[in-house]
């Protein structure tokens, strides 16, 4: 079975489970102090996870409700069942399914998408990326000062990310915070935004994303320079033409 397609698919299920959830009363846990987790963020999972053991038995599965499977060989899939949990327990319509398909430790297709947006992103390695099956591009915008910039902040940095906030604020078009990593990231491969800064992500909230941008034409990396380490939680992702003036800006902190 082809993997793009499968996790087309897949996302496509799940995003219509929480889209059919959004509106009935929700059961909310605070896993840590204002990181949130719903009823919906588990049965989103719980569908994934069995249709990926269903369909690629022996593929490892990265999972951030606990759906983690060893697996045998080199296939991978890393899974983030609801990214945006708060905007979807505030029915905030920025939230989204998020899947990447991992061989041999490299992403080679992802999938975000967002049913109350009715926008599916979909990239292949070496393929372009589409949203809804149209191609998209990243945006020309050649410098900060012209630019719509997104970043998230993580519950336990709000310090440190207010100084960058502030920084970049002032030398930017606009700054936003959506509230979800995974959309933030597809919106920049679609040319809505310029760049997007994070620290202190995970693998789930940036596998596919990453892979969106580099295929729209941009660049993603580690905030400080160097390549993209999913597990190493920093991230600045680009349309490649703002990444090194937004590499100097961060870095001016
Ligand atoms: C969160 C969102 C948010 C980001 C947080 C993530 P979740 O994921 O992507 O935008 O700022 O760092 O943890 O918990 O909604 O899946
Ligand atoms: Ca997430
Ligand atoms: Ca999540």
């Amino acid at each position: 079975m082809d993997p793009l397609a499968f996790i087309t698919a897949l996302a496509r299920d799940a995003g219509a489970l929480l889209r059919e959830r959004l509106d009935e009363p929700r059961a909310i846990a605070e896993k840590h102090r204002h990181d949130l987790v719903t009823d919906a963020d588990r049965a989103s999972e719980a569908l994934i996870v069995a249709r990926i053991r269903d369909a690629f038995p022996r593929a490892a599965i990265l999972g951030e409700e606990g759906g983690t499977y060893g697996g045998h060989g080199d296939e991978r899939f890393v899974v983030d069942p609801l990214d945006g949990t708060t905007n979807y327990a505030h029915r905030y319509p920025l939230f989204c399914v998020s899947i990447a398909y991992e061989r041999a430790g490299a992403v080679e297709a992802g999938v975000v998408f967002a049913p109350a947006l009715g926008e599916l992103y979909a990239a292949r390695r070496g393929g372009g990326t589409t949203c809804n099956g149209a191609p998209v591009r990243v945006s020309p915008i050649a410098a900060v000062s012209n630019a719509l910039v997104c970043t998230g902040f993580n519950p336990a940095a709000y310090a440190r990310n207010g100084l960058y906030f502030a920084h970049v604020s002032d030398r930017a078009q606009g700054v936003r915070r959506d509230g979800s990593a995974a959309l933030d990231l597809a919106f920049v491969a679609a040319g809505r935004y310029d760049a997007f800064w994070e620290w202190d992500l995970k693998p789930w909230d940036v596998a596919a994303g990453a892979l969106l941008i580099e295929e729209a034409g941009g660049r993603a990396g580690a905030i400080g320079g160097g390549p993209l380490d999913i597990a190493a939680g920093s991230i600045l992702a680009s349309n490649g033409a703002v990444h090194d003036e937004m590499g100097r800006l961060l870095g001016e902190v």
